[in-house]
């Protein structure tokens, strides 16, 4: 379902990607973990094409997504939905507003009857039933993820993409995130890739989990695989991260 080919990306002489290949089926949930600064949020970027790579291809169902033109992208990108890092809310709408944001924008005309029940239904599946009319100001971090969850589903796309749902916010409440990516992944059937640098959130909402380092994909496997991976760069990565977390 998505696919990269040998993807290579640099920002003016720094060098980010080099040589990325991945491939993620249709109905999986891949973890994408690596250091910060480590290239993975502009690798998500890739996969719906808000950048471009200097060489290389991502393939969409097949479709090769590099160099199409705004109109083809768009309707690619009505496979996606996207929860980006820090939720990026509209302080200035109500919640609502914000979840329904990407219906209005929409081509396909939705009647406003229709726009309210599918943000009502979306709302409820983040378990935030009636908070349309606040402000996403007067929320907390862990309820403002929900309502960029929420905003990401409510027009039922086939690949979620999440970039780090869970930093920032304790471990609580990082855990409830983590077990609605996993409800949302069962329920709706979407394919789910969550870059993040928490390995924990990476073992438990990823059936793969893949390891960038160096610029490229250097391991991938099943959680199991990856969490007891004798690799000495594996083993380096996951040790040092937990050592790192264990001294915050
Ligand atoms: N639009 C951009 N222009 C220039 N440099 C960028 C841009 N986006 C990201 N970078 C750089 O690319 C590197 C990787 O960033 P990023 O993908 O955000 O890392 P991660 O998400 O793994 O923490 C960083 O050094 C960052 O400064
Ligand atoms: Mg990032």
């Amino acid at each position: 379902m998505i696919e990269a080919r040998q993807l290579t990306k640099s920002f003016g002489p720094q060098k980010i990607l080099d040589g990325v290949d991945l491939r993620i089926e249709s109905g999986e949930s891949v973890a994408i973990i690596g250091r910060s600064g480590g290239g993975k949020s502009v690798l998500l970027k890739h996969l719906i094409a808000l950048l471009q790579p200097d060489s290389g291809d991502v393939l969409i169902d097949g479709e090769s997504i590099v160099r199409m033109d705004e109109r083809q992208l768009l309707r690619i990108r009505e496979k996606f939905g996207m929860v980006f890092q820090g939720a990026a809310l509209f302080d200035s709408m109500t919640v609502a507003e914000n979840v329904a944001f990407p219906l209005v924008r929409k081509k396909k005309k939705h009647t406003a009857a229709e726009i309210e029940k599918r943000v009502a239904r979306a709302l409820e599946v983040v378990d935030l039933s009636g908070v349309q009319k606040k402000n996403p100001a007067e929320l907390s971090g862990g309820m403002r993820k929900r309502v960029g969850l929420a905003r990401a589903i409510v027009y039922e796309p086939q690949i979620l993409l999440y970039d780090e749902p869970t930093t920032g916010l304790d471990p609580i409440v990082s855990d409830s995130i983590d077990q609605l990516i996993i409800r949302v992944r069962d329920q709706f059937k979407v394919t789910s890739v969550v870059v993040t640098h928490d390995m924990r959130s990476a073992r438990r909402v990823g059936n793969r989990v893949m390891l960038l380092h160096e610029k490229r994909i250097y391991a991938h496997g099943t959680p199991d695989d990856i969490f007891t991976s004798h690799d000495p760069v594996v083993r380096q990565f996951i040790d040092g991260v937990a050592d790192a977390k264990e001294t915050l």
